[in-house]
């Protein structure tokens, strides 16, 4: 059946009360069915790394991702389904669009919290094409309801419909193009066991190394045609907490400094003077780092702080401190997570530039 005939009976089904909601015929439908890009990742795409081969660090990830599409190709089918785990700005998205040009195939996007209905999601399989790849992001933040319309698709290609209600409904199953399913998500404990099960392959993705983003500094230093020397981009790489988002991000500040302040010329001195400026210090941290250490170490003196209190404390939501904060204070030290709450290290004192407190009496 082809995508049209296949919508169209859906498109009747629904009509005669199947539980499945419309397909996304109508433009304003689809456009609530995949997520625009925001701005930052716009400006971004340019960046992006297009091949495997362009793709710098997590090399195990890399070698083993290399096998899997290698060998799907060899045998002329999709590759099996796909789920890359890790914190913001590490590469997820970038993965998938490799994915779909590695295989040769078209690219869809969309995200947990957007497909709100099962039907979402149906109208969304419905139109793909044979082989293509479908990129769910934040993937844990599927509904439920959502998840119990990708099982079958995942497993067999197929899209089961309820028809009518109550005693005299019944089920129906389409056939669905062969695809990809590509997820993404900063939190591989919350995405749901069975999803999990279902993936062929599962890549986490860690925080890199200076050297492997000073790498990426230096290349995205030359798609955007900016003058750059090896100390400065080891500079902008050891701030970068271990975010090639952040390297990106950076570079572009410091590229502004020095084409005000400077001759346009980005040096191991013009790169810490513009960092500087931008309120990053020398490990990084930015103003959200420094205030949740220093809620540890000055507010709460010491003591073991919940991460709700922590939250609300600097005007953070709980979920973002954990996604895009705390992985990186923790690889450095700075951070404990214990039983009873979040407290700073001896590493984190010497950093806010206080002496730590006296251990409780009592
Ligand atoms: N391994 C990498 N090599 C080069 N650039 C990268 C790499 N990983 C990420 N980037 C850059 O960082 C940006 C953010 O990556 P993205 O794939 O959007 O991360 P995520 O989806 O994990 O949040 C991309 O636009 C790209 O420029
Ligand atoms: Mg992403």
């Amino acid at each position: 059946m082809s995508p049209r005939a296949r919508r169209e009976v859906l498109a009747d089904l629904v009509g005669a009360g199947a539980s499945a909601a419309a397909p996304a015929d109508k433009p304003a439908e689809r456009q609530t069915a995949v997520v625009a890009l925001p701005a930052e990742e716009v400006e971004e795409a340019g960046l992006r790394p297009r091949t495997l081969d362009e793709f710098v660090g997590q090399a195990q990830l890399v070698e083993h991702l290399g096998i899997v599409l290698e060998a799907a190709r060899g045998r002329s089918q999709p590759a099996d389904h796909l789920l890359f785990a890790g914190p913001p700005g590490l590469g997820k998205t970038s993965l998938a669009g490799i994915v779909a040009a590695e295989m040769g195939v078209g690219l869809r996007v969309t995200s947990g919290p957007v497909l709100a209905r099962a039907g979402d999601l149906a109208a969304l399989l419905t139109d793909l094409q044979e082989g293509d790849v479908l990129f769910i992001d934040e993937i844990h933040r599927l509904h439920r309801s959502v998840e119990e319309v990708l099982y079958p698709a995942m497993e067999d290609a197929k899209l089961d419909i309820v028809i009518g209600k109550g005693p005299t409904a019944r089920s129906i199953r389409l056939d669905l193009p062969h695809f990809t399913l590509v997820g993404a998500t900063t939190r591989w404990g919350m995405v749901a066991g069975p999803l999990r099960d279902r993936f062929g392959f599962v890549g986490r993705l860690d925080l890199y190394e200076p050297i492997e983003l000073r790498a990426i500094i230096e290349r995205s230093a030359r798609i955007l045609g900016v003058t750059l020397d090896r100390e400065g981009a080891t500079r902008i790489a050891e701030r970068s907490r271990g975010t090639p988002r952040i390297a990106n991000r950076l570079l572009r500040r410091v590229r502004d400094f020095v084409e005000v302040r400077g001759d346009g010329a980005i040096t191991g001195e013009t790169a810490v003077e513009g960092l500087e400026l931008f309120g990053v210090d020398e490990l990084g941290l930015d103003k959200v780092d420094r205030a949740i250490l220093d809620a540890l170490c000055r507010r709460f003196s010491g003591s073991p702080v919940g991460l709700t209190t922590l939250a609300q404390c600097i005007g953070e939501e709980t979920d973002t401190i954990e996604d895009a904060y705390e992985p990186y204070l923790l690889q450095q030290g700075l951070l404990q997570r214990t039983p009873r709450g979040r407290v700073a290290t001896a590493r984190a004192w010497a950093h806010v530039g206080l002496v730590p407190a006296e251990p409780p009496l009592f």
